[in-house]
């Protein structure tokens, strides 16, 4: 939902209440009840029947999705989430999976992908959540998967991990659409505000993504890349809104062949003619696509996609402040270490908050006083950036109390 619109929100409450009632979604892709009761959200107001009743879908066993209508405005089904999870990442991804049901509106469908080890981990931490959240939550785990045609290939390329999210749309066959997001993001605004975004993409916008920068003067890829890249400064694939239907449908234009090609044929040539080039792996890949196809992809504003750059040598995002952070992207491990403390104050926050506590008391005023010891960084020095977000779906709940 765009900024602002949440009195209309309101006025269209007891419909969406209707709509959702009266338009069962059968289940999701797994076999589990989907009682349609008004879940009961601790910490806030209760929002009508937004939920479907816990669908943890056993590893591997995909079923089709296509019942699936994506629209989270008409509330009949969650918001569509993916996040590719490897290595030491498992905690990371599930502090990011929090903060996505801690400020969601409706209800996540997780599709996370991870190396085989740690899929019974996630099985474990996930339902250990307490009803009242899975009510709400669904997920699906998948192996780290290739489709059949390029599955040699790839393997043998780059670290099969980096480059799964270029091949959502094969894989994810079933899915209208996806926001894939990186380990390292925390949302601090519903993310059906995010995905609200879909619906300003014109005809031929079938991503949306951020820039790299905002500033030139500090941009990587104007000053560094050794291949084409999106725009001024080139863009960040770090959460990308993927319209899998368009992407499956299209024809890209290339530097490869003057002919346009699909996105399957179109990655692994790409990848070949510039893997010397390449720095930052598959996100390289994605700025070359756009450089080449730059009128199907939609820029969103850089709040929604909020880094260290944004801020470690003075804010340069400043359609950051009035509103704050929506999506705060922790890149570089900086929620692990101590070069950016107003980060990992967030990403401690979120952690440490207790499931169905206050959201004031015990997320907004330990972050606030997190947040207090890191005035004298860069980014630590407007705090209001990392909490405004959060206040206002504190306060906007109580508006349902
Ligand atoms: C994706 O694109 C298809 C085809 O244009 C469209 O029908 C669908 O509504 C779009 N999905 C979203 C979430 O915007
Ligand atoms: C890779 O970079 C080198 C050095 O900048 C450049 O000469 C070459 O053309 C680049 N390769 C491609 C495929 O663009
Ligand atoms: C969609 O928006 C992009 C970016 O503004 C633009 O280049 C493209 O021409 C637009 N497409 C249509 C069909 O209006």
């Amino acid at each position: 939902m765009a900024p602002g619109s949440l009195p209309l929100f309101i006025a269209l409450w007891p419909l969406l209440g209707w709509v959702c009632h009266g338009n069962r979604v059968p289940s999701l892709q797994c076999q589990a009840s989907s009682a349609w009761a008004a879940p009961q959200a601790p910490g806030r107001g209760g929002w009508p029947c937004w939920g479907t009743e816990l669908s943890v879908c056993p590893s591997h066993k995909l079923l089709p999705l296509t019942s699936l209508d994506t629209n989270p405005i008409r509330g009949t089904s969650c918001i569509q989430l993916s996040v590719v999870a490897c290595g030491p990442r498992l905690q990371e991804t599930l502090v990011m999976l929090k903060s996505s049901v801690l400020t969601m509106r409706s209800c996540v469908h997780a599709h996370i992908f991870a190396e085989d080890e740690l899929h019974g981990a996630f099985q474990e931490e996930l339902s250990a959540w307490p009803a009242a959240y899975k009510k709400r939550f669904a997920f699906t785990m998948y192996a780290i998967s290739f489709p059949q045609s390029h599955t040699a290939n790839w393997k043998q390329l780059f670290k099969p991990c980096a480059s799964q999210r270029l091949f959502l749309p094969l894989i994810l066959q079933s899915l209208d659409a996806v926001l894939y997001v990186d380990t390292d993001i925390l949302f601090l605004s519903p993310v059906e505000d995010l995905w609200s975004y879909f619906y300003r993409f014109n005809s031929s916008q079938l991503a949306g993504m951020a820039p790299e920068h905002e500033a030139t003067q500090i941009g990587w890829y104007n000053r560094f890349a050794r291949h084409p890249y999106f725009g001024k400064t080139g863009i960040n694939s770090g959460v990308m809104l993927f319209n899998l239907t368009r992407v499956r449908q299209t024809f890209f234009k290339n530097d490869l062949s003057p002919s346009p090609l699909t996105w399957d044929d179109l990655l692994l040539p790409l990848y070949h003619k510039y893997r010397l080039n390449l720095t930052w792996g598959d996100q390289d890949l994605i700025n070359i696509i756009f450089h080449h196809n730059s009128e199907k992809l939609y820029v969103l504003p850089c709040q929604w996609n909020f880094r260290p750059d944004h801020c470690m040598y003075g804010l340069n995002c400043a359609t950051a402040l009035p509103l704050g952070v929506h999506v705060l992207h922790g890149n570089r491990g900086v929620y692990h270490n101590d070069k950016q403390p107003a980060f990992s104050a967030v990403y401690e926050a979120i952690r440490h908050f207790p499931f169905g506590g206050d959201m004031e008391r015990h997320l907004l005023a330990p972050l606030r006083a997190a947040l207090q010891v890191t005035e004298h960084t860069y980014c630590g020095r407007m705090p209001a950036v990392f909490t405004a977000s959060l206040q206002r779906i504190t306060d906007d709940f109580l508006v349902f109390d």
